[in-house]
């Protein structure tokens, strides 16, 4: 079974639209879990874009379920994170012009730093260590190599095909990624784009996915029909 994990950073972006205190992510936060969310996922981006220091600290206190810290491996980050100390640290990619994350990480150009930053975040007490990859079975090898124990793996280019032909070519691509992973004995988690309507094909054609993060379709519906409603229509896809 899969476990559904809810990034909250769009409903910090409405709060932050209107520099107001609401609508709170904690509050969103709390509503995800009661109506049937594993955890939740934030990305505290080094230009606080969305998600703040305050609202980390409040999630740490208040999140119930597996907690899922998506960082740069910028210094002052790493930092904040270390002293969080969530259940998951996910390392992602992170361009200050970009709308959303755009790709996976490139594993070996960064492979560096990963070194020095993946051990650090074990030191602190995070159980688990992602790196945010696209579907490629070499950035797979990689992200093992550096000392990550899992990887989330970017269905962007799943989520966007234009055509059935295209979506199998992508899972397909997918489903080598996470076989590869699987044989290294990595955790595999997948996001990205994922809504209603495309994570039952990926569900049938991607064997080994254990969590997936969704956001904004998530928050998008619940403006319309409500966080608890939007978070059981897509509790009763993702889990069955
Ligand atoms: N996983 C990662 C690493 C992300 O950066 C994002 C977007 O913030 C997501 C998952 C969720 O993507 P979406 O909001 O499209 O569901």
């Amino acid at each position: 079974m899969t476990d559904l994990l809810i990034n909250i950073d769009h409903v910090a972006t409405l709060r932050n639209a209107r520099r107001e205190t609401f609508p709170d992510p904690v509050h969103a936060a709390a509503l995800c879990e009661m109506a049937g969310a594993d955890g939740i996922v934030f990305h505290l981006r080094e230009d606080r874009r969305h998600i703040t220091e305050r609202d980390v600290r409040l999630l740490k206190q208040t999140v119930k379920g597996k907690l899922d810290f998506e960082l740069s491996t910028a210094e002052e980050v790493v930092g904040i994170c270390c002293d969080v100390q969530p259940d998951l640290a996910t390392l992602v990619p992170e361009r200050r012009e970009e709308v959303t994350t755009e790709g996976g990480l490139d594993v070996r150009s960064a492979r560096d730093r990963l070194r020095e930053v993946i051990p650090r975040l074990y030191d602190a007490e995070i159980e688990e260590v992602a790196l945010f990859i696209d579907a490629d079975v070499a950035q797979v090898e990689a992200a093992a190599e550096v000392g990550a124990n899992a990887i989330e793996l970017h269905t962007g280019d799943y989520a966007n095909a234009a055509t059935r032909e295209e979506r199998q070519r992508v899972a397909d691509q997918l489903a080598a990624a996470t076989e590869r992973a699987h044989a290294l004995g990595l955790r595999i988690h997948a996001g990205h784009g994922l809504d209603y309507n495309n994570f039952p094909f990926l569900a049938r054609h991607v064997p080994h996915v254990e969590e997936v993060s969704i956001g904004f379709a998530i928050v998008a519906r619940a403006v319309l029909v409500g966080m608890e409603q939007a978070v059981r229509e897509m509790c009763r896809i993702v889990k069955g």
